[in-house]
């Protein structure tokens, strides 16, 4: 019997996060699989990259039907658990309420704080000395679904803007494993704005 739990992850761009939870996967640190890699973007660079690790990658342009087209491809493939990694595109409320708590988001900040575009040079301009991390479940608003786990990340005095960017993602590829991880190993239970985990039974 196969135990593993079928992620579909979802990319627009570069596609170091999926690159980091499939390494997690061959490396069996996740009793996952990937199931299905889909992009919106032609030219985007996850795909080349899943293709070379012999994933399954979908390209379905962006378009009225996106969201019928992917909620189609993640059945079809018996996604259990969707991950968002670099998704550039907001899900409608009709697409979320059809997978309940099961797709991730992964964001480079320490949300509530700066959610939306560019959370690093947002915690840059704003003088913060820590910013970090969140992986959280997708709800209906941008970026503010239940925590699931964060990582603080230490503003330097020096940083740039892609110094920062450079330490926040190494904690980013560390950080959307052990989530994914914790959500397939964890029973959740959302009580107001926060998460309860209790192992499931056989694990600790
Ligand atoms: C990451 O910084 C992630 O937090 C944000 O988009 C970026 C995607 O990078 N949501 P990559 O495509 O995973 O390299």
């Amino acid at each position: 019997m196969n135990l593993k739990t079928r992620l579909g992850i979802l990319v627009s761009g570069r596609g170091s996060n999926m690159e980091a939870i499939v390494q997690a996967c061959q490396q069996n640190q996740i009793e996952a699989e990937v199931a299905v890699v889909i992009s919106n973007q032609p030219g985007a660079l996850a795909i080349g990259k899943a293709k070379k690790k012999g994933l399954l990658t979908v390209l379905v342009p962006n378009g009225p039907d996106l969201e019928t087209k992917i909620a189609a491809l993640l059945k079809e493939h018996r996604v259990e658990l969707i991950c968002l990694a670099g998704f550039m595109k907001i899900l409608s409320p009709d697409f979320i309420r059809q997978f309940p708590n099961r797709i991730l988001n992964i964001h480079p900040s320490l949300l509530p704080a700066f959610p939306g575009l560019n959370a690093q040079k947002q915690a840059l301009d704003s003088g913060v000395q820590w910013t970090g991390v969140t992986v959280h479940l997708v709800d209906e608003g941008c970026d503010t679904g239940p925590i699931l786990l964060q990582s603080v990340v230490p503003v330097e005095p020096q940083d740039t803007l892609e110094t920062l960017t450079q330490r926040i993602l190494l904690e980013e590829h560390r950080l959307y494993p052990q989530a994914i991880r914790q959500r397939i190993t964890s029973n959740l239970k959302i009580v107001g704005p926060r998460v309860e985990w209790t192992p499931k039974k056989g694990e600790r």
